[in-house]
C-alpha cells in the first residue's frame, strides 16, 4: 500500500477505468492512424488498457512508470492478445532522452495518460526530488528557463516536452490535466508558434471521477507541417459534447477566454483613461481594522479602542463587495498616510490617542514580514495616495468570481476606502463617477470582460485586465459617446443637454 506522502509526491490519482474507456474511444475516433502509443507515467496501466480495447490498429504500446509496484500490477492486468508489440518499464520521466526514443514513436504515434497532479511547491515541503533533473530545485534554472515561472504544475513540463516532440510530426497527444495546465500549454504552444493544430478541451467532472475538486480536462491536439496563422483551443464542456461552447485564443501575447467574441469587441482592449489600483495594504488588519459596535470601536484582538476619527475611513474588503446585498460600511481602517513614503512623526501631534494606539502595537506593525515596510517610515501603509481620499469610486473584487462593479460614495461624509483584496477607479466628480459605472455595468463591459478573463483562476480579475477596458470604446459600442467626450474631452453644456 503506497502511503499518502508517495501520493502526494507522485500526484497520484489512477484514472478510474471508466473514464479511460469513454477517453480513449472519443480520441482514437479522432486519430484513427495511430499505429503506437507511449504512456508516459502508466500508473498501473488503465489508459493502455483503455487504448487496447478502443483501437485495433496499435502495433506497438510503450508505458513507463516510476512506481515499480505501478509497473508490476500493469504488466499483471495488461491483458495483450493482440499480439502487440508490448513496452512496460519501470522509467523516470525526467531521466529520459526524447532523441533516442523508438523508431516506431516518431510516426503515427499517440501519446496519452495522466500526468502528476503535483507542483514542484508541494514537492518543495516534502524534499521531493521527482523534478526535471536540471532543474534545481532551489532555482529552478531548467524549468524557469522555459516558462520564466517558479511554481509548476509538474506535468506542464511533461506536456511542453511532449508537445515539442509532436511539434511538426505526424503524431497526436491527448492528456488528463488540471485547467490551468492546458491552458498554459496552449500559451506556450502559441508562443513558441509550435507545429501543432487542432487543439480540443473536453471539461471532466473531477468530483464525480477523482472526488477531488479541481477544474480538470482532457486535452488533444496533433502535430502538423504548416505553421498555423491563428492558434485556437475549442472547449467542451464534456466528453460527450459534439459541439464547443467556446474558442479559447491567443492575441497580443495574452490568452483569450472566448475569441469570437473577443474579436467582435476587441477595440475596447485598448488602455483605460482611468487607471486602476488595488486597495490600501497594510499586512497587519487586528490592528489597522475595526469593527463598530454600537459607538465601541473594536480591533481584530477584540479589543475596544479608544481613538478620534481623524485617520479612520470607513472601508470596504472583497466579501462585502461581492456580497449580492451590497450594504453601508461596518468596518473602518486606520491609514496613517495620505501618499506612499509621508512622514508619520506628526500623527503623534496632530492625534495623540492614535499615536498611543499605533505604540501598542508596535511589535506587531514592526513585525510585518514584506520587504516594503523594512525602509518605510513608521506604521506606514502601502497603496494610497490622493486618489485613496476621491469621494467616489467604482469597486470591485479581486478574490470573488461575480465580476459586478459597484459605484462607491463617501459615507458619513469620508471617502470610502478598500483593502487590498479589492480594485477601484476613483473620481472627484460623482456624475463622471456614475457615467463611468453606467459604461462599465453594461452587457458589452460584461461580455468583453468575460471573453478576456479566465473565471476559474485563483484570481480571474486583476488590476492589468481591468486596465486593458477603454472607456471611449465601450461609449461607442453604447451610443454614449456625445456623453464620454462631455466628461473626458472637455465637451460643452450644449452636449450635456442631448442628453
Ligand atoms: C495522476 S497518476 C495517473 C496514472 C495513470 N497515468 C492513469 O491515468 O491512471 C500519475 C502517475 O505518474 C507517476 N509518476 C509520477 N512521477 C513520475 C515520473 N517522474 N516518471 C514517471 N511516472 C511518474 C505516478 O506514480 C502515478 O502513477
Amino acid at each position: 500500500m503506497i502511503k499518502n506522502l508517495k501520493i502526494t509526491e507522485f500526484g497520484d490519482f489512477q484514472t478510474p477505468l471508466k473514464l479511460a474507456e469513454k477517453a480513449a474511444r472519443l480520441i482514437f475516433e479522432k486519430y484513427p492512424y495511430i499505429k503506437s502509443i507511449l504512456e508516459p507515467t502508466c500508473g498501473i496501466g488503465n489508459f493502455i488498457r483503455a487504448s487496447l480495447k478502443a483501437s485495433n490498429n496499435l502495433k506497438s504500446v510503450y508505458g513507463w512508470e516510476i512506481n515499480p509496484e505501478y509497473i508490476k500490477t500493469a504488466k499483471n492486468i495488461i491483458y495483450n492478445d493482440k499480439k502487440i508489440n508490448m513496452n512496460l518499464e519501470q522509467k523516470d520521466f525526467f531521466s529520459v532522452d526524447w532523441s533516442l526514443l523508438p523508431q516506431d514513436l516518431t510516426n503515427s504515434s499517440l501519446f496519452i495518460g495522466n500526468p502528476p497532479w503535483v507542483t514542484n511547491s508541494e514537492l518543495g515541503r516534502i524534499s521531493s526530488k521527482n523534478l526535471p533533473q536540471k532543474s534545481n530545485f532551489q532555482n529552478h534554472a531548467g524549468f524557469e528557463a522555459i516558462t520564466g515561472k517558479s511554481n509548476f504544475d509538474i506535468s506542464e513540463w511533461m506536456l511542453i516536452k511532449i508537445a515539442e516532440y509532436i511539434s511538426g510530426k505526424k503524431a497526436a497527444m491527448s492528456f488528463l490535466v488540471k485547467t490551468s495546465v492546458a491552458r498554459k500549454l496552449f500559451l506556450h504552444i502559441c508562443k513558441n508558434k509550435l507545429l501543432i493544430k487542432n487543439i480540443d478541451i473536453y471539461k471532466i467532472n473531477t468530483k464525480k471521477h477523482f472526488n477531488v475538486n479541481v477544474d480538470a480536462c482532457l486535452l488533444c491536439s496533433e502535430g502538423c507541417t504548416a505553421p498555423s496563422k491563428e492558434y485556437r483551443a475549442s472547449i467542451y464542456d464534456s466528453l460527450s459534447h459534439q459541439y464547443p461552447i467556446k474558442i479559447m485564443g491567443y492575441t497580443k501575447g495574452n490568452l483569450v477566454a472566448d475569441i469570437d467574441t473577443y474579436n467582435m469587441l476587441k477595440n475596447i482592449d485598448s488602455q483605460s483613461e482611468i487607471p486602476w489600483r488595488s486597495g490600501i495594504k497594510h499586512d497587519c488588519s487586528k490592528v489597522m481594522e475595526f469593527n463598530l459596535k454600537g459607538d465601541k470601536l473594536i480591533n481584530g484582538f477584540q479589543e475596544q479602542v479608544d481613538i478620534s476619527k481623524d485617520y479612520l475611513y470607513p472601508m470596504y474588503k472583497s466579501s462585502h463587495i461581492a456580497n449580492d446585498k451590497f450594504q453601508d460600511p461596518v468596518k473602518y481602517m486606520l491609514v496613517t498616510q495620505k501618499k506612499i513614503g509621508m512622514e508619520t512623526d506628526s500623527i503623534k501631534i496632530l492625534s495623540p490617542k492614535t499615536w498611543t494606539y499605533l505604540q501598542s502595537h508596535k511589535d506587531k506593525l514592526d513585525s510585518r514580514k514584506s520587504s516594503i515596510y523594512k525602509s518605510a517610515p513608521k506604521f506606514s501603509v502601502f497603496g494610497v495616495g490622493d486618489y485613496s481620499f476621491n469621494l467616489w469610486k467604482i469597486v470591485i473584487s479581486g478574490l470573488y468570481k461575480n465580476i459586478k462593479f459597484k459605484l462607491v460614495g463617501p459615507f458619513q461624509e469620508k471617502p470610502v476606502v478598500l483593502d487590498d483584496t479589492c480594485y477601484m477607479m476613483s473620481f472627484k466628480s460623482e456624475e463622471k463617477a456614475e457615467f463611468v459605472y453606467e459604461l462599465l455595468s453594461s452587457k458589452v463591459a460584461g461580455d468583453f470582460l468575460d471573453s478576456i478573463v479566465f473565471k476559474d483562476s485563483k484570481r480571474p480579475i486583476t488590476v492589468s485586465i481591468l486596465n486593458r477596458i477603454n472607456l471611449k470604446q465601450l461609449a461607442l459600442h453604447l451610443g454614449l459617446i456625445e456623453k464620454y467626450n462631455f466628461f473626458f474631452e472637455n465637451g460643452k453644456q450644449k452636449q450635456l443637454n442631448l442628453f
